[in-house]
This record gives C-alpha cells, structure tokens and sequence, in this order.
C-alpha cells in the first residue's frame, strides 16, 4: 500500500510549475491512495476550492481523502463561517469524519479546525473517542489518523502550534489501535516516533507531517515537499520517504527514508538513511 502525503497547498497561493513538477512526480509514483492534510485554501473562497479540485482532477486515479485546516474555513465571512464553515469544502471534498480501509490499511479522517479554535486546532476527547468507536467497527491491522493540526513538531518555536492537549489525544488514538498519525498546518516537515516529545506514551506511535506541497508560503530551510508511506507489511513495517522541491533542477527528489517497524513497545525507528548516504535508494517504484 504506497500513500502520497500532501499537504498545505494554500490554493490561492500556489505555484503552477511547483503543481506540474508535483503531478508529474505522483504520476510516476504509481499511489494507491493520496491523502491531503488541511489548508487546502488560502482564504477559503469559491475559486480556490475550485482551483483545489481541479488540481485533485489531475491527480492519478486513485483515492483522494481530504481532511479540511483552519484556512478552509472563511475568516472574515461570519454568516458563512457561523452557519456553513465547511460549505465551500463539503461541496468538493467528503467533510471528515470517515474512515476508508484497504489491504488491511485502514484511515481515519478527522477534522481538528473546529469553526472558532480553528487555528490552534481542537479534537475534543469525548467527541474523539466516540467518533473512532464507530469509524473502527471494521478491523484493521494498520491504522492511520489523518487531521490538519499537529501533535508533534520540529522547532521549539513551533510548540505554541501543537494541537490542544496532543498527549490526551495521541493516549485516544492508542485506544483504538492507530499507529501513524499523519498532519500538516506548521509547514514544516517531520517523521519520527511518539517518544521524543511524550516518552511516558505506550505505545509508540509514529508522527508524520508534511510541509506545504505547492504554496509559495514556504518556511526556511523547508522548501515544498511532500511524504511517500509504503506500508509493506500492515501492523509491522513502514517505510517513509520525504521528497522536496529542487528549486534549480524544477523537481521533487527523496531527501529521507525512515523505515519503521512494530515492537512489543510500539513503533521504533528501524534504519535512517541520510541523503547522501552512499546505500541511499529512492523507494522503487512498484
Ligand atoms: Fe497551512
Ligand atoms: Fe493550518
């Protein structure tokens, strides 16, 4: 199962050579699903979400799961943002929650911009835990949570933008048997497991989040970039590949391989290759 990770497009804000080099790379990357992590929009207007659409048009044919942002939801618009905040969004995409399974994979849409914590996010525990009772009725042996909000990130600066209570909700996504849970919003991209920023959680999840795949409202040292999971053996084993935006050469290229694999304790982290690693292979392409 190979899912392509994309995230934070902003339309609105995007680049259409960054669009093209970004098509052309899923293409030839054969997915069998694509998921988009929020911030679809840049302002959440008509013609943005129609421009989303259409870029979700080219995409391969395969599954293409959305889960909205805080920047899809109107800002200064109140009727529309008090009486329809997912309007726009639930016109084009399916509005989490919902689940999709295949192969034994099984995802989990969520959606954490609820319409006044919007932007530091919201996944109410109760509401949560009932929502995952129902959504993981069906049996799973891998299962993924995909919200806008992160649990996780890179930058110390960046903590102010982790999600209201992370640990409490990563201890609910453990109850249901989650084992990667997957974001966006800071633009900035990470992989790594749950011990780094919560070592009492057990057990270890794997955190991934993705930085903007084709706005120009990129961060540095974080150019666009989006994440390649190969989920190999369900339950067990997950490679995880970053690929980012070469400016000078007009094309995305893989920068990080995770491999990642189940324990008695949770996900650790098995072999990491660095770029220049002189092993280093891309994922092949299947
Ligand atoms: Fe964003
Ligand atoms: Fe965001």
């Amino acid at each position: 199962m190979r899912i392509v990770h994309l995230s934070d497009p902003h339309f609105g804000t995007e680049q259409p050579q960054v669009c093209d080099a970004l098509l052309e790379r899923i293409s030839e990357l054969v997915p069998d699903l694509v998921v988009l992590s929020g911030d679809i929009t840049q302002r959440a207007t008509a013609s943005q979400f129609d421009s989303a659409h259409r870029f979700v048009a080219r995409l391969p044919e395969v599954p293409v799961l959305v889960a909205p942002g805080n920047h899809d939801i109107p800002l200064w618009d109140l009727g529309r943002r008090i009486f329809s905040p997912y309007g726009r969004f639930s016109e084009r995409f399916t509005l989490p929650p919902f689940a999709w399974s295949d192969k034994g994979v099984q995802l989990l849409a969520l959606n954490s911009a609820p319409r006044w914590r919007h932007r530091n996010g919201e996944l109410a525990l109760g509401r949560l835990s009932k929502q995952l009772n129902e959504l993981t009725r069906t049996p799973a042996r891998h299962r993924i949570a995909l919200f806008h909000h992160p649990v996780d990130c890179r930058r110390h600066q960046d903590r102010h933008n982790v999600i209201r209570d992370a640990e409490g909700i990563c201890r609910v996504l453990n109850d249901y048997g989650v084992d990667l849970v997957m974001g966006g919003h800071i633009h900035d991209p990470l992989m790594r497991t749950s011990e780094h920023l919560y070592p009492s959680l057990q057990p270890t999840l794997v955190f991934l989040l993705a930085g903007t795949c084709v706005s120009s409202r990129t961060r540095v040292g974080a150019p666009n970039s989006f994440n390649l999971i190969d989920i190999r053996r369900p339950g067990q084993e997950m490679m995880i590949e970053r690929w980012d935006m070469e400016r000078n050469l007009g094309e995305f290229h893989p920068v990080q391989l995770c491999q990642f694999l189940k324990t008695e304790t949770g996900w650790v982290l098995g072999e990491a290759q660095r770029p220049d690693h002189p092993d280093r292979r891309s994922l092949p392409v299947s």
